[in-house]
């Protein structure tokens, strides 16, 4: 038997703890209104979330299109920048040393010498140098000097506490296939109203349709018992991220960020036991979801990638082709442990596969060295 409309959601509703109000028009209504009022715990905002389909990218260009204007200035790292080149902005870039973290010092020092900056756009998981920023260090400076702060969650949100409300952020968007562990495609986005003011008070108007904000706020203020959002969502997708989002409330967020701590800890001690290097300067600010680590000189990095890939079946950030196009993963490699695989049984295979390559390929390094660190920290 064909299944109708209503029974595709029959597993999920019948999961909830109270009937759908009355009022919806459809199941799925009831499914994304859950969605949305996990998501918020997550964000830690009661303010305004949607969810908007496309990948991390389109949170980033719905940020930056909905909020800034051509001319304004606005303090970027490399993450924001081509999203506010291409509105026609100012951006003004960070300049940092690679492996450092952005520092509350190193934008105020560019607020105490540049007039006129209405935001400030930066990462909180810099995901390509395995580091955080101190988001909630950055953010009293955003407040002393009253500019708009944007924050990429891409690879943090799920796996790294984030603060919306108590920070002060004002647009912070992620995506669907990193610490939440299900297919790219939906951008959960939340907006303060300091945000909504702006917009409201643009000179023109937001250059976009798709990925602009207001778009969202309409759509569900106008038709949002029926029809939530202004475009097709996938409701697989939706499905997914509700499993996903409950899941993390049933662990409880606080043991998910300590699962996600411990089990990047036991990554990087593993790697520091086989004598690499961290790529992060300072380690008081290493990811939680992914560790970046320099690829000593001497030993032969392509044929070490490819045995994990190939006879090892564990795929490791930065293949070897990447080093010669973006600068910033040359001599390193990465390891992801969000979501789902911040556990200890993905951590272990992937640092015995790890240790067996590096065995194959000569570099000097004790077998069961790796291992044993993480499980002594894992168990
Ligand atoms: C921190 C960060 N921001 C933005 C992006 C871009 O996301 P997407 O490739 O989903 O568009 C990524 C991708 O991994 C990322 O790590």
């Amino acid at each position: 038997m064909i299944p109708g409309p209503s029974e595709c959601f029959q597993e999920v509703l019948s999961s909830m703890s109270e009937p759908p109000p009355a009022h919806y028009m459809d199941d799925f209504v009831a499914i994304y209104d859950e969605v949305i009022t996990l998501l918020k715990q997550v964000f830690g905002t009661r303010g305004d979330v949607f969810l908007i389909t496309g990948s991390g990218s389109a949170g980033l260009e719905a940020s930056i299109t909905s909020l800034i204007e051509p001319g304004e200035k606005v303090i970027s790292d490399e993450y924001y920048l081509k999203f506010l080149q291409a509105i026609g902005a100012k951006p003004i870039m960070l300049q940092r040393g690679r492996g450092e973290a952005i520092t509350a010092d190193m934008i105020e020092k560019i607020l105490r010498r540049e007039q006129d900056i209405c935001a400030i756009a930066v990462a909180h998981n810099d995901t390509a140098q395995g580091l955080t920023n101190p988001i909630d260090e950055i953010s009293e400076v955003a407040k002393k000097y009253s500019v708009l702060l944007i924050i990429d969650a891409v690879s943090s949100f799920g796996g790294i506490p984030i603060k919306f409300d108590d920070w002060g952020i004002d647009i912070c968007s992620s995506a669907s296939q990193k610490a939440l562990s299900i297919p790219p495609g939906l951008v959960p986005i939340a907006v303060s109203r300091y945000a909504w003011e702006k917009i409201m008070n643009r000179k023109n108007p937001i250059p976009s349709r798709y990925l602009n904000l207001l778009t969202y706020r309409e759509a569900h203020e106008q038709y949002g018992s029926w029809h939530p959002t202004p475009f097709t969502t996938s409701p697989t997708l939706v499905k997914a991220l509700l499993v996903s989002l409950r899941k993390l409330m049933a662990e409880g967020l606080n043991n998910v960020y300590e699962r996600h701590a411990k089990t990047a800890m036991a990554v990087r001690e593993a790697v520091k036991s086989a004598g690499f290097k961290l790529l992060v300067m300072d380690e008081k600010y290493s990811s939680n979801t992914v560790t970046a680590v320099r690829w000593p000189d001497g030993y032969d990095y392509r044929k070490f990638w490819n045995l994990l890939y190939r006879k090892y079946n564990v795929m490791i950030g930065n293949p070897p082709a990447q080093w010669e196009a973006w600068p910033i993963f040359k001599d390193s490699f990465r390891i992801g442990h969000m979501g789902r695989t911040a556990m200890r049984d993905y951590v272990l295979s992937t640092i015995s596969a790890i240790e067996k390559a590096l065995i194959d390929i000569n570099y000097p390094i004790k077998k069961g060295v790796m291992t044993e660190m993480v499980e002594a920290i894992l168990t």
